[in-house]
Formats: structure tokens, C-alpha cells, sequence
């Protein structure tokens, strides 16, 4: 099978922005990722209320806000007032959590890429991956600066019945044995699992299957000095200037 064409082309990719040097999931979070001078990023996309798109992570509101409650049911309205940034320190208090739509236009802005992963349940994907892909039909210019990743096979196979452009990403904790079957179901450009997970074997078996390999979340280089040679494309990262011989 021919490799899929390297649309990453990035040894580092910054985690939830940079999640060591601003608060995860943040517009300073993803600026803070730029000035280290790496040029992806991943994200994290959250249904709330009927048809709310949030940049966050858990499904309750209160380690990463001032807020309480469970993000899944949590009011636009009441999301958008919340400090998203004083948990983190003083100096990011004024913090917001993003929309989707001011994320895809800060990084835009800021030149960069985005892995954006879809967070949700197998039982909701019908009410969110239609609307993430209306609003990147809306504001996402470079389908090539794209890749959609989630844990949640049943996200990306409605990805793909949808759009067959995108470029999509499986991820895993652990490897399952039948991660070939996903992957040819949704044509995906990636898999992307916990770099814990890896090995050597698992590694050349992605890669001679012709997918690109990402491994989650690294801090430090010494981690992850064999996957290199295994195969792996590209680290994701809390702290990209930890790699900063790599950028
Ligand atoms: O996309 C890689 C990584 O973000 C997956 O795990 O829990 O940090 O979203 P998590
Ligand atoms: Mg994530």
C-alpha cells in the first residue's frame, strides 16, 4: 500500500496548545504553542447544550474553570463567562474557553495546523460531527492544515460517510487488534496512539500498512528516543520546546 502523503510534516505537534506553558485548550494556550515555533497543534472539540462547540477536555467543568457542573449539559451562555485561566495562574485569569469557531480562526491566524479530536460519547456522535464539519466547511480554509482525530470510531466513520476529503486520524490508548479494519474503514491518514503503547512490532506493522504515526503525550525527549527510530512521525506534546532540537 503507498503511504499516505505527509500533510503533517512536523516531528512535534503541541498538546491541548501547549498545556505545560498556558492553560490546556485556550487561545493563549494555542499562542503560547506558536512561539515555541511548532507548527501543529492539537485541540480538543466538546458538545455543549443543543449545539454548543467548545474547545475543552473533561466532562465536568470544574479542574480546567471557576464553573461546576457536567460540561455535556452546561449552557453556552453560562460556558462563556466562566475563568478559563486562574487555576493555571493569576497572569491568565482573563482566559476564556474558546468556541470552535474563534479556535479555528486563532490558529489560522497564527499560520499553524490543527489536530482537531472530537470528544464524545459513542451514543452522541449524530449531534456532534455534523455541525464540527459545518463549521469547518464555514471556516477552515486548507483541508491539507487538517486532521480530525478521536478515540470514538463511530465520530470518525460518520466523518467520513459525510466528507471524504478529511483527513482523519484513529486514536487508541492501546492498540487493538483489529486497528487495520478501523483504519481502512474511515481511509484514515493516521493512527495515533499513547506513545506507552507502541512497540517496535506494532510500529512497522502501521507504518508497512502505509498510515502516518503519532504518539501522545510526551514530555521529554528521552521517552520516546526508540519510537523515532520504529517509526513514529510525530510526538504530541505539553511542552514542544522540551523538543526544541526537533522543531
Ligand atoms: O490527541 C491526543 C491526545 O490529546 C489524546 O488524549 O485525553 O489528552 O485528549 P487526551
Ligand atoms: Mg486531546
Amino acid at each position: 500500500k503507498s503511504p499516505k502523503k505527509d500533510i503533517i510534516n512536523a516531528k512535534v505537534m503541541g498538546h491541548r496548545g501547549a498545556a505545560l506553558l498556558a492553560p490546556e485548550n485556550t487561545l493563549a494556550s494555542i499562542r503560547a504553542a506558536a512561539a515555541t515555533g511548532v507548527t501543529w497543534v492539537e485541540i480538543d472539540v466538546y458538545l455543549i447544550g443543543e449545539d454548543g462547540l467548545i474547545i475543552f477536555h473533561d466532562d465536568e467543568l470544574s479542574r480546567c474553570t471557576n464553573g461546576v457542573g457536567v460540561t455535556r449539559q452546561a449552557l453556552p451562555e453560562y460556558v462563556a463567562g466562566l475563568d478559563a485561566g486562574g487555576y493555571f495562574s493569576a497572569e491568565f485569569a482573563s482566559e476564556k474557553v474558546p468556541t470552535l469557531v474563534e479556535a479555528l480562526e486563532c490558529i489560522q491566524s497564527l499560520g499553524l495546523g490543527l489536530n482537531l479530536e472530537i470528544k464524545h460519547d459513542e451514543s452522541d456522535v449524530e449531534n456532534i460531527v455534523p455541525p464540527v464539519l459545518a463549521a469547518l466547511d464555514a471556516h477552515w480554509k486548507d483541508n491539507d492544515k487538517l486532521l480530525i482525530s478521536s478515540f470514538n470510531h463511530g465520530a470518525l466513520l460518520l466523518c467520513h460517510q459525510l466528507d471524504k476529503t478529511r483527513h482523519l486520524g484513529q486514536l487508541y490508548g492501546p492498540i487493538p487488534e483489529d486497528w487495520q479494519t478501523q483504519l481502512e474503514a474511515i481511509q484514515a491518514y493516521s493512527l495515533n496512539c499513547d506513545y506507552r503503547a507502541l512497540t517496535q512490532e506494532k510500529a512497522q506493522a502501521i507504518k508497512g500498512a502505509g498510515y502516518q504515526l503519532l504518539c501522545y503525550t510526551a514530555n521529554d525527549m528521552a521517552l520516546v528516543a526508540q519510537h523515532w527510530e520504529w517509526g513514529m512521525d510525530t510526538i504530541i506534546t505539553d511542552d514542544p520546546t522540551r523538543f526544541a532540537p526537533l522543531l
